[in-house]
This record gives structure tokens, sequence and C-alpha cells, in this order.
């Protein structure tokens, strides 16, 4: 491990402040404009500098574009519109780098310079390939992220990464750049397929689990509401998860995880691998939700964590919609590949997170494939209707 902690004459340590600013809202383009506009600095004596660009499955819902231009045209001469544009929505806008180059190529006919602004509303393959086309032109223009999906909004926006796929793998070219603000608009929700809208809890679950029992209490409790959309449940579970992960990031040591562990990565190691191997069928929160239960019940067989805590674990997934289980899990060969893409990936020792207990996590450099198989096995019985264990559960074996 690199260690930052002393300094020698012929080498020197230093820090600088970053400053992430993370807004609540509901209605960003209308009723709360200000919440927006706030953020964007004017920049010697001019406005600032915007070009937008916007998820192409939330264009196409009705007025999204148009809502977005009456923004621009009602913050009057606050702002200088730098072009509104629409990227290809899903994993396809990191596939292609053509999608990249176009942004460039928009951000380069503009003329942006490092105190404009791009302002991406997306879900999290848009602002992953729209922010890093950001934070590589002139080495990094101020990205304002509109997270529109529930995974977004609870993990990915909130971060400080961003990523294009290249050589048929995720997330390979790409870079740590923290962004301008991070603006969480419940009004953008509203068009997310009952997919989607789910999925980002596996998220949601996965950070609980390592940092909050109690939050993991609530989520287990609300899980049933959040699947039924019921707003009042998903978001305190959305902003929750969402400061925990930047919590992590401002205060955790690691910003841009320079050490060996990544425990914001929790099940993510056979996630990663899973929407490779299925062609991004699956998507990421699904992915991560099979993944969170695999090494859930890994952790149970192997680290000590309670059988009777696993089971609320795939108890809460599946209350809240999510699939525990999918054909490419049991291709183990090609499955554990994945852990060595993930070392690679991270360089040094792999090392991964596991469970003690509900916040408790546990850094492990040593993987036991017979256990993780099994663990594989054992979730996918309970994805078949098996009892999760868990009492008054009603599935078959439930304790009930
Ligand atoms: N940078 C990071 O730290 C980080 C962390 C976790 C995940 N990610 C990445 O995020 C991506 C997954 O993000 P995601 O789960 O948000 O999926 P996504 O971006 O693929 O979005 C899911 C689908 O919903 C559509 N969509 C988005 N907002 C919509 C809206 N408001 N209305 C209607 N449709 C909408 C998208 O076009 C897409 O088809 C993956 O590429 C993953 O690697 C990045
Ligand atoms: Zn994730």
């Amino acid at each position: 491990m690199t260690d930052l902690s002393t300094a020698a004459p012929d080498r020197v340590t230093f820090t600088t402040p970053f400053a992430h600013r993370l807004r609540f809202t509901d209605d960003v383009f209308a009723a709360d404009r200000g919440a927006l506009v706030d953020v964007l600095e004017p920049s010697g004596g001019l406005a600032p500098r915007v070009q937008f660009w916007l998820d192409g499955h939330l264009a196409a819902r009705p007025g999204a574009v148009a809502a977005v231009h009456d923004f621009l045209a009602g913050c009057g001469d606050r702002v200088r519109p730098a072009g509104v544009f629409v990227a290809a929505g899903g994993e396809a806008v990191k596939n292609d780098w053509g999608h990249v180059e176009r942004v460039l190529r928009a951000i380069h006919d503009a003329d942006l310079d490092r105190r404009s602004y791009v302002v991406v509303a997306g879900g999290g393959a848009v602002l992953d390939a729209v922010g890093f086309a950001a934070a590589t032109a002139h080495r990094g223009i101020r990205l304002v992220r509109l997270p529109t999906t529930t995974l977004s909004q609870a993990d990915s926006g909130v971060g400080v990464k961003n990523a294009v796929n290249r050589f048929g793998k995720k997330n390979w070219l790409g870079t740590f750049a923290v962004p301008w603000a991070v603006i969480n608009d419940t009004a953008l929700l509203g068009s997310l397929p009952d997919r989607d809208f789910v999925a980002g809890f596996s998220e949601a679950v996965k950070v609980a689990l390592l940092k909050s029992p109690a939050g993991f209490d609530r989520l287990c409790r609300d899980a049933p509401r959040i699947r039924r959309r019921e707003m009042a449940a998903a978001l305190p579970a959305i902003r929750a998860s969402a400061e925990l992960h930047r919590a992590h990031i401002t205060r955790g040591g690691d910003p841009f995880e320079a050490l060996e562990a990544r425990p914001l990565d929790y099940g993510h190691w056979s996630a990663h691998r899973l929407e490779a191997v299925t062609d991004f069928a699956l998507r990421h929160g699904e992915a991560v939700s099979i993944g969170v239960a695999v090494d859930t019940v890994y952790s149970s067989l192997v680290h000590g964590l309670p059988a009777a805590d696993a089971g609320r674990v795939l108890h809460a997934l599946r209350e809240l919609g999510l699939p525990l289980d999918h054909p490419a899990v049991h291709d183990t060969a090609a499955l554990f590949a994945g852990l060595e893409e993930f070392r690679q990936h991270l360089g040094g020792r792999l090392t991964l997170t596991m469970l003690r207990g509900v916040g408790d996590p546990v850094e492990v450099h040593e993987v036991d494939l017979a256990a993780m198989a099994e663990a594989i096995r054992r979730v996918g019985q309970v994805a078949r209707g098996a009892g999760c264990g868990v009492a008054g559960c009603g599935c078959a074996g439930g304790a009930a």
C-alpha cells in the first residue's frame, strides 16, 4: 500500500481542497430552477456558458427537451446557453466511442472552457459517458449531474468517477473527477420504467449493509412500498444512500481509490462480469442485486455473517422486485474470471469486501471458490422459491 502519511526531503506530500455540492429538489427545470441556477457561477463578469446533454430515453418523454429550453429562456441573462443535445440512453452510449466523440465535438464547437458548464441529465450510463468527455476536454470542464434513475441518484451520480467501456471491458477508460454539483430531482424519476425504478435500490441495500444497520432495517420494512413506487418510502431511501455514499467519498480518506480496498464495490466483482456476459441484458442494478445476494450468502458461509441476516438480505431484495438469479451466474468458470478482471482493474492483491455482520464489513484477499459456488447454488434455490428463512416471509420454507 502506498504510504501518503509521511514526507521525506525528496518527497513532498500535499493536499488540495475539493467541494462536493449535493442538492435534493423537485422540478429543477421549472419551479425549483434556482437549485440549478445558483450553482452556475459567473466568470469574469460574464454569465456562465452552459451546455445541456439529455439521456435519449428521458428526452423521449413529451415536453422534456422543451422543458430545458423553457428553463434556459426563464434564466434570462443569468446564463449563456451553449446548446441542448441528446445522447443515446443506456449502456450503448458507453460501448461506442462515437458517442463520446460527439460530446467532445459539441464542447469544442461551442468553445466551452474550464469555467463553462456541461449539465448532464440522465441515467448512470449517460452521466458516465458525458462526464468522461467533460473531464477530458481542456482537462476538465465543470460538470453538473442531474441523475435521472434511482440508481444514479442513490449511487453513481454522487460519485467521483466516470468511464466508458473499451476492449470489451466495462469502465476500462475513465477518470476520477469531482462533479461541480449533483442535483437529485424527484420529478426526473417520473418517466422511469418500473424495471429501472426498482433496479437502483440494490445499491441502496449495498451501502446500508456496509454502513447503516438502521438504514438496512428501514429498507427491509419499506421494500414493498418502494416496489409500488410510493415516493414517501422511496425518496428517503435514495437520499440516505446518496448521503452515505457522499460521506464515504468526502470523509472516507480514499476518494480516488488509491488503496486496495473498494468497499463500495460490495457485490460488484460478479455484477460487472454478469453485465458483460449477458451483453448488458441485465441492468447494472439487477446485476448488483445478484452480486450482493451471492456475496451475502458467501459471507454467511465463510465470514460469520449470521444466516438470519443473510436471509433478510435475500428477502429484502426479493421484496423490492429485484432478481436474485440469472442463468449466467451458474457458469461459474466464466463468472470466476471476473475475480481476476476485478483484481487487474485495481492492481495489487485481490481485495474484496465481505460482511461479518450488517454494518461490519471486512476486507478479504482470497475467495474460497467452492464456498462461492455453494453460495450461488443457495441463492438460486431461494430465487426458485426455497425459503429465505425470514419469519412471515410467506415463501416456501419461510418461518411464518
Ligand atoms: N461512475 C460510477 O461511479 C458508477 C457507479 C455505478 C454505476 N455506474 C454506471 O452506471 C450505469 C448504470 O446506470 P443506471 O442504472 O442509471 O442505468 P442506465 O443509465 O443504463 O439507465 C437505464 C435506462 O433508463 C433510461 N432512463 C434514464 N433516465 C430515464 C428517465 N428519467 N425516464 C425514462 N428512461 C430513463 C436510460 O436511457 C436507460 O435505457 C452503468 O453503466 C454503470 O457502470 C457508474
Ligand atoms: Zn454499482
